[in-house]
């Protein structure tokens, strides 16, 4: 613990400092424009890695954004750790709202600022430094190999695909990620649940052409109009998703583990204040933290049609769009309900409207038990560095990847992220504490330590 932390005093500023080289890299995967970045951005990890101490790190090409691979084995005999983690972020719109340029990082009242910050780039750094920081120590206890990929962000279109075709180069006995978040600094907690995700875009067709909305309106139905109805009619009046069927998979929890849940630490005062809400709203019979952690949801992405430029255009428009996502629980699966999305929704269509729905992207949801070697080494891993035994939590949202990895390379991940509610992902202003970032460092150095301790015997 002693070197773990004189060796991140000694070299915080540099880790700051390469940190902020690739959160410089707007690598966006959802935007085209960004492709050469995601190049660069790839060129940047994969140096890194070698600075840290890989036997070999390389650049592989796939079907969408490539992927960073690397790996150093110490001794065939010891365990492998896999850590996986991604580069590519969300789009920062809208550019407005931010207070500073969020792919020009800056530290503001201890926090990092920029894209990335958190999501992922700042978690998976640490892990990166984590790797430097037990090579230059000589401390590094395990085999590790690293994948760190480019299409996260967009529902990793291309990454089961590599792993089927790499599973060899791949064989692992735990994969180790950091992209999920903690309660607080003050009450460390592993996440254990993941949420599945369908999502899916609909299209309404009414008249063939926009109509003067006073020539025509009241005699021909608004797609825009009925859209909204039906989006309406998804949910009742207990928050329940009114899909037929939707359900079906659903696995109640036990009230033995809802009762151990509701012990995590929680302050819906705080929650609400956060987000500036007076109520919190959901699934009748739920608690707060139940309905994102085992109950499955459904909301509007966006929605859009019709005249939303300045001023006004009385127009009855000819198209109505959604996306709409549902956050799905373990055992549901995400085709099924792909399905059972479009043919409701194609059913609840009024006369006088032609629907498409198409699916836009998916995957499953996940639970790690807590009666690993992994789970023990992370918990030992928060206990030593934050002086307090974490708490399991079952998280809303989604790493899709995580239960491929399982089914395809059979085997099991340990969520040990280090983000806060507060850190704005996937918003105007992300940012990730100074704080977060070098305990995250350490924590994950320690748990290297216990897993390989542990894995002995
Ligand atoms: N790192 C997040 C997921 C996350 C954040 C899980 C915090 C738990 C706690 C990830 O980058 C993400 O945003 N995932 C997407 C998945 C989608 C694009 C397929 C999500 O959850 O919306
Ligand atoms: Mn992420
Ligand atoms: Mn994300």
């Amino acid at each position: 613990m002693e070197l773990i932390n004189k060796y991140i005093e000694e070299n915080k500023d540099r880790f700051l400092d390469e940190l902020f080289k690739l959160i410089r890299i707007p690598s966006v995967s959802a935007k085209e424009e960004n492709k050469p970045d995601m190049l660069r951005a790839t060129e940047y990890i994969k140096k890194s890695l070698l600075d840290a101490g890989a036997d070999k790190a390389e650049v592989i090409s796939t079907e969408g954004h490539p992927v960073v691979y690397a790996e150093k084995s110490i001794d065939s005999s010891l365990p492998t750790v896999l850590v996986y983690g991604h580069y590519d972020v969300q789009p920062a719109e809208p550019l407005e709202l931010w207070a500073s340029e969020p792919f020009e990082p800056e530290v503001r009242g201890g926090k990092i600022y920029g894209r990335g910050a958190d999501d992922d780039k700042g978690q998976m750094f640490m892990q990166l430094k984590a790797f430097e920081l037990m090579n230059n120590t000589g401390t590094l206890p395990c085999n590790v190999k690293f994948m760190i990929e480019g299409e996260e962000e967009i529902g990793s279109p291309s990454l089961k695909k590599f792993c089927i075709d790499n599973k060899e180069k791949l064989a692992s006995d735990i994969i180790l990620i950091s992209d999920t978040t903690m309660i607080s600094m003050a009450v460390p907690s592993i996440t254990v649940g993941l949420r599945g995700l369908s999502y899916m875009e609909v299209e309404l067709t009414g008249p063939n052409r926009d109509l003067h909305s006073g020539l025509y309106g009241g005699a021909v139905l608004n797609p825009i109009n009925a859209l909204t109805k039906m989006i309406a009619s998804l949910t009742d009046e207990n928050r329940h998703i009114s899909i037929k069927g939707f359900y079906d998979d659903v696995i109640e929890v036990s009230d033995e583990e809802r009762k151990e849940m509701a012990k995590a630490p929680f302050s819906l005062e705080d929650y609400k204040k956060a987000i500036d809400i007076d109520k919190e709203v959901g699934e009748a019979g739920y608690s707060t933290t139940e309905r994102t952690g085992i109950r499955p949801s459904l909301d509007v992405n966006g929605i859009w049609g019709g005249y939303i430029e300045e001023g006004a255009k009385t127009v009855l428009p000819s198209k109505a769009y959604a996306k709409i996502s549902m956050r799905l629980v373990p055992n549901q699966n995400s085709r099924k309900i792909d399905k059972l999305f479009q043919d409701h929704f194609r059913a609840i269509a009024p006369e006088g409207v032609k629907v498409k729905v198409r699916s836009l992207h998916g995957g499953e949801g996940y639970v790690s038990p807590l009666d690993t070697v992994a789970y023990q080494a992370a918990s030992k891993a928060c206990e030593t560095s934050f002086g307090k035994k974490p708490v399991p939590v079952r998280s809303g949202g989604s790493i899709p990847i995580v239960s491929d990895f399982e089914e395809v390379l059979g085997v099991k991940s340990i969520l040990l992220g280090f983000g806060l509610s507060s850190d704005a992902i996937h918003s105007p202003n992300e940012n990730y504490p100074l704080f977060n970032f070098y305990k995250g460092i350490e924590t994950i150095a320690l748990f290297y330590n216990y897993y390989s301790e542990l894995m002995k015997g």
